[in-house]
């Protein structure tokens, strides 16, 4: 009736084809208004369909910022991003309006850890280059020397930003006879004594590393943190992992380190900016791998990650904050 249906809470969903877990989730108990367009929500229709909303369901391509959330007004009381990175969302201003935070941390480890190791694999065993050669006719004859790349046992492994995906990434690299894994982190983490990890300042990490995977989040203290400088202390057969933001690497220096053999390849699932547009640099160069921004993208995480999601929002829309299965504390 319509009493009933006055008593729903409104919630903004920014894109048509969130998994059906948690769409469902959000249609049974609220009125859901729809991103209809299968592309992000633009900034004007955001800052129009979230006028009077009470929890917005978003995605890391939205940005959530004071403008926003003026626009939504006051009675906005859960902002839920499907990702476990939340720089996307200006938490001060969040706070400031005593506005829930959920996020999706946790249930995406494993997938984007697994997506790390195809990445780091693909990059040093060259196999994106190795397949597309055979298309371009260069497959002549096996050879002694021919799309040879180093491999992972004996080596060292340097983790940037020691978190839940890094110690996964360990875990996994240590089956593969690494000789030793570094990491960073602002405090020793009891995690790291499965994979023997030893815990060294990020200028050790740099000189000492084979392999370098960055898994931190992208915060004030690590934006551009791989910079030219950066890349100046690696080992010339370094290979460079990005997992985590674009914004953690100079782009530009990425590149001038990978033309001119500063390091020796970069595998990428994120960049600046994303989508990457055709004619960048970074597409031409044998000795880089660029993935668009799947690390999470397997089927069961998504589910999960769009129910968690649902999930956070309910919880504060009910009056239940406690029950939220992944808030931000701010
Ligand atoms: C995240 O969750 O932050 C990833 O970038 C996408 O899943």
């Amino acid at each position: 009736s319509n009493s009933i249906k006055m008593n729903r809470p409104k919630v903004l969903i920014t894109r048509p084809d969130v998994p059906a877990g948690g769409l469902n989730l959000l249609k049974e108990q609220c009125d859901v208004i729809l991103w209809e367009k299968p592309e992000p929500i633009s900034r004007s229709a955001l800052l129009s369909k979230i006028q009077n909303v009470d929890g917005v369901y978003c995605l890391l391509t939205d940005k959530i910022d004071e403008e926003v959330l003026n626009a939504a007004g006051p009675q906005l009381k859960v902002v839920a991003s499907m990702s476990v990175g939340v720089d996307h969302l200006d938490l001060q201003a969040l706070k400031k309006r005593n506005i829930k935070v959920g996020y999706t941390p946790g249930i995406l480890t494993d997938a984007t850890a697994e997506l790390a190791v195809a990445l780091l694999l693909s990059t040093s065993r060259r196999l994106i280059e190795a397949n597309r050669a055979i298309y371009k006719g260069e497959w002549k004859a096996w050879s002694p020397t021919w799309m040879c790349g180093p491999g992972l046992s004996g080596s060292t492994v340097g983790i940037v930003g020691l978190g839940r995906i890094g110690t996964q990434v360990a875990k996994c690299l240590k089956g593969f006879n690494t000789a030793k894994i570094l990491y960073t982190s602002r405090s020793i983490k009891q995690a790291a004594i499965q994979f023997g990890g030893e815990k060294v300042e990020l200028e050790t990490l740099l000189e000492r590393s084979d392999f370098i995977i960055v898994t931190t989040a992208l915060t004030p203290d690590t934006r551009q943190m791989f910079n030219k400088n950066t890349f100046q202390k690696m080992k010339k057969s370094a290979i460079f992992i990005n997992v985590s933001r674009g914004d953690v690497v100079d782009q530009p220096a990425l590149i001038e380190a990978l033309k001119n053999g500063i390091i020796r390849a970069a595998g990428l699932d994120v960049m600046t900016p994303e989508p990457i547009p055709l004619d960048n640099e970074l597409l031409k160069l044998d000795n880089c791998v660029i993935l668009p921004h799947i690390g999470s993208a397997a089927i069961e995480t998504r589910e999960e990650m769009s129910i968690i999601t649902a999930k956070n929002i309910m919880a504060v829309l009910k009056g239940v904050p406690a029950e939220m299965p992944s808030p931000l504390q701010l």
